[in-house]
């Protein structure tokens, strides 16, 4: 098995996203040791923003196109992806929605003709699902009951990964993060209690808990 671990924070493995992130991979790495993970660091600003030669490629499909730049670079991306059998990602909520770093990823891996087609009806994802697992935290509370913020991250990413193919995404989250130690040890809690629930459940072999 490949997990694909990306960490999309500013604050690498400082990060609460990327602690939640390395709990659910140490969870995976549970049910089966043998696993190979291949960490992505792009919370640094690791991989730039797309360039005008990529931009004209997804804009004509008869466009003369210059495989350097980003293009090969979103080959390489999207083979890491491909290769994967599980995605986890660990990332922040920045204004509502995915760091600025984790968007960049996706311009490269959301590719007509290559990762999608459009099609009369709409985008067609070119990917074999798989599960995507998504780390997040945020400063203040972004779900249920207690939200006091609108949501444009969780949907954001059904959506787009959607079009590629990939529909089984499952979401955990540490949120709350400004509202004082307190308040962080209880939403962690109440994450790792979320987590354990997942990997008991029969998808699992082991039936050990897997949280810390
Ligand atoms: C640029 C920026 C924008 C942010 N926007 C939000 C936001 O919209 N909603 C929120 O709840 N927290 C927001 N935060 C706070 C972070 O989500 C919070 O600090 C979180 O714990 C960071 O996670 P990390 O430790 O994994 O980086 C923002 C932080 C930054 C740096």
């Amino acid at each position: 098995m490949n997990i694909l671990h990306l960490s999309c924070s500013p604050r690498g493995q400082a990060a609460e996203s990327y602690r939640l992130a390395r709990t659910i991979v140490d969870c995976l790495l549970k049910d089966v040791p043998e696993a190979i993970v291949v960490d992505r660091s792009l919370g640094e600003g690791g991989i730039s923003h797309v360039d005008g030669n990529y931009a004209m490629a997804q804009h004509d499909a008869a466009a003369q196109i210059n495989q350097e730049g980003t293009v090969s670079r979103s080959e390489v991306l999207i083979r890491e992806l491909e290769v994967s059998d599980v995605l986890v990602i660990g990332t922040p909520m920045h204004n509502l929605s995915v760091p600025s770093a984790l968007k960049a990823w996706i311009d490269h891996v959301v590719r007509a003709r290559r990762t999608f087609n459009v099609t009369s009806s709409g985008k067609v994802g070119l990917l074999s699902d798989r599960p995507v697992f998504i780390a997040i935290a945020s400063g203040g509370v972004f779900s249920g009951e207690r939200a006091r913020q609108p949501d444009f991250l969780t949907p954001y990413l059904k959506v787009v990964f959607g079009s590629i193919g990939l529909r089984d995404l499952r979401f955990f989250s540490v949120e709350g993060t400004g509202h004082g130690p307190e308040a962080v040890n209880e939403a962690r809690a109440r994450a790792e209690r979320a987590l354990q629930e997942h990997f008991s459940s029969a998808e699992f072999g082991t039936r050990s808990r897997c949280a810390h």
